[in-house]
């Protein structure tokens, strides 16, 4: 078996490589985003700025990284943070579907920005991150029914 560190190690390589390739990638998720779900644009009309979907790409791209890491998902920062974030963000009336689906445009994003130095093994390190959150999130009390 590869190392157990490989899939973090994975991860950090496709951001590093998305980020040389595309830049910042921030503009790109939130088009993204907003594409898929056009109503949730309205949502930021306290962020002026873009400091706070800047902070919320920066504490999600932390959350995948711990992920990626061996202890998860049996405990560790992340899971504890995603499922906090999901009871937060209903109440700003971001239904929990759509909560969900912020990593995997983030993944999305990273793998286009890739292109083809987007490797199998980022590939399987992202594959992990997704299918680990889709095991917090469907764990927390509460889900909106699909
Ligand atoms: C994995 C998914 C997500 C994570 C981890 C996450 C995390 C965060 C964090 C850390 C913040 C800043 C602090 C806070 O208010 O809690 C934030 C703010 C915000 N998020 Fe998310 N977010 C996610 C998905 C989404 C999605 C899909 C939307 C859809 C529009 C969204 C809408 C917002 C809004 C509107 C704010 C700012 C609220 C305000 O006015 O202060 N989030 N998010």
């Amino acid at each position: 078996m590869a190392g157990m560190g490989d899939h973090v190690a994975a991860l950090e390589a496709s951001l590093a490589v998305a980020v040389a390739r595309g830049g910042d990638p921030q503009g790109e998720v939130y088009a993204r985003l907003f594409a898929r779900h056009p109503a949730m644009e309205a949502e930021f009309w306290r962020d002026g700025s873009g400091r706070i979907r800047g902070e919320m790409l920066m504490r999600s791209i932390e959350a995948c990284l711990d992920l990626a890491a061996p202890h998860a998902p049996a405990g560790g920062w992340a899971a504890a943070f995603l499922a906090t974030e999901a009871v937060t963000h209903a109440a700003y009336g971001i239904d929990r579907a759509v909560f969900a689906d912020f990593l995997p445009i983030i993944a999305g994003q990273v793998a286009a920005a890739c292109g083809d130095e987007f490797t199998p093994a980022m590939a399987a390190a992202w594959a992990l991150v997704l299918d680990r959150a889709g095991v917090v999130l469907g764990a927390v009390p509460g889900a909106a029914p699909a």
